[in-house]
C-alpha cells in the first residue's frame, strides 16, 4: 500500500472519501501547521504528501521523505512554498488548488474593498468602544464605490472572480495585460493598462499575481505613491508582493490612503504600525477560508495524489 502523509487535519467530508481509499494513511491533528521536526519524521518513507501553504517543500523536506517520494499535493493555490525545480530535479510531481477557490478569494478581497472604502471596521470599532454618537452628516464619510475604479494587478481567475462581483457594485474594472486574459478582458469591457498607468487610474488597486522572483516587492514606495492618497490597496495575493516597509511609511505619512490585508511579508507576524493604523482592515490569511471551499480544496489534493499513485500526471499540475 502506498504510504500517505497529511499535514494537516482533512475536513469531514474528505476524511469520510479517504477511507476508501488504499493507501496506509496518516494525518497530523494540528489545524494550525505541524511543527517541522514531525512533519519531516512523518513525511519519512511517504510515496505522497499533502502540504499546507506553511509547509517548506525544500530539499531538507525531500531528503526527509526519500527517493520513493512520487507526489506533492499543496493544499493551496500558491505555490510559492514550493522549490519546484528541486521537485522537477528528483521527478517528484507537485499540484495545487485552482479554481475550487476563486470565489472564496474574491469575496474576501471584496470584502476588504468594501470595509476600507466605506470605513466598516473602523465604525464598528467605533460602536463596539461605546463611543457617544448621533446621526450626522459626516459620520465615517468613505469612498463610494459605484463610479470607482478598480485596478486588478494579475487577472487569473481570481482576478476575474473579484472583477465580475467589483462590476456587480457598479465599479469600472481595469487590469495589467496578461497572457490568458487578453480575450476575457476584452469580452468584460476591462481596459488593460501597464502596470504604473493602471496604479495612477485605480482608486482601489487589488492585487491577484502570483508571489515569484518577479513580483516579489512588486509594489513599493513609488508604486504606492501612485495609487496615492486617496487610494486603497488590497493584498490577498502573498505579502511579499508588497514591501511592507514602504507600506508601512506610506499608510502613516498618508502618501497611500488606506489598505486592506490577508496577507504580510513575514506571516504570521503583523507589524504593530499595522495592527494600529485606523486606515487599515488586517486579516489573518482566511482568503480559503469557506467550509466547502475548503474541502473542495483539499478533495483535489487527494484527486491529484490518487492520480499520480495510480500512475497518471496530477489532475491540476504545477
Ligand atoms: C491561499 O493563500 C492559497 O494559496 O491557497
Amino acid at each position: 500500500m502506498p504510504r500517505v502523509h497529511i499535514t494537516f487535519p482533512p475536513p469531514d467530508g474528505v476524511r469520510r472519501r479517504l477511507a476508501e481509499e488504499q493507501w496506509d494513511l496518516t494525518w497530523s491533528d494540528t489545524p494550525d501547521g505541524q511543527p517541522r521536526s514531525d512533519m519531516l519524521a512523518d513525511v519519512a518513507g511517504c510515496d505522497a504528501v499533502i502540504t499546507l501553504l506553511t509547509d517548506r517543500v525544500d530539499e531538507e523536506f525531500l531528503d526527509a521523505a526519500g527517493p520513493q517520494l512520487r507526489v506533492v499535493a499543496n493544499d493551496a493555490v500558491g505555490t510559492d512554498n514550493l522549490d519546484l525545480p528541486a521537485l522537477r530535479r528528483r521527478g517528484v510531481a507537485a499540484s495545487n488548488t485552482p479554481e475550487v477557490l476563486d470565489a472564496a478569494t474574491a469575496e474576501i478581497a471584496l470584502g476588504l474593498v468594501l470595509a476600507t472604502s466605506r470605513r466598516i471596521a473602523e465604525a464598528d470599532r467605533f460602536v463596539r468602544t461605546g463611543t457617544p454618537w448621533q446621526w450626522r452628516t459626516d459620520l465615517f464619510v468613505g469612498r463610494d464605490l459605484a463610479g470607482a475604479t478598480l485596478g486588478i494587478v494579475g487577472l487569473g481567475r481570481i482576478g476575474l472572480a473579484v472583477a465580475h462581483r467589483a462590476a456587480a457594485f457598479g465599479m469600472r474594472v481595469i487590469a495589467t495585460p496578461t497572457r490568458s486574459g487578453a480575450a476575457e478582458a476584452a469580452r468584460r469591457g476591462i481596459d488593460l493598462l501597464p502596470l504604473e498607468e493602471l496604479l495612477g487610474a485605480a482608486d482601489v488597486v487589488s492585487l491577484h499575481c502570483p508571489l515569484t522572483e518577479e513580483t516579489r516587492h512588486l509594489i513599493g514606495a513609488r508604486e504606492l505613491a501612485l495609487i496615492g492618497p486617496e487610494g486603497i490597496l488590497v493584498n490577498t495575493a502573498r505579502g511579499p508582493v508588497v514591501d511592507e516597509q514602504a507600506l508601512v511609511t506610506a499608510l502613516t505619512d498618508g502618501t497611500l490612503g488606506a489598505a486592506g490585508l490577508d496577507v504580510y511579508e513575514d506571516e504570521p507576524r503583523v507589524p504593530a504600525p499595522l495592527r494600529e493604523l485606523p486606515n487599515v482592515v488586517a486579516l489573518p490569511h482566511i482568503g480559503s477560508a469557506g467550509r466547502t471551499t475548503r474541502e473542495r480544496m483539499a478533495q483535489l489534493a487527494v484527486d491529484n495524489v490518487r492520480a499520480v499513485l495510480g500512475g497518471g500526471d496530477p489532475v491540476t499540475p504545477v
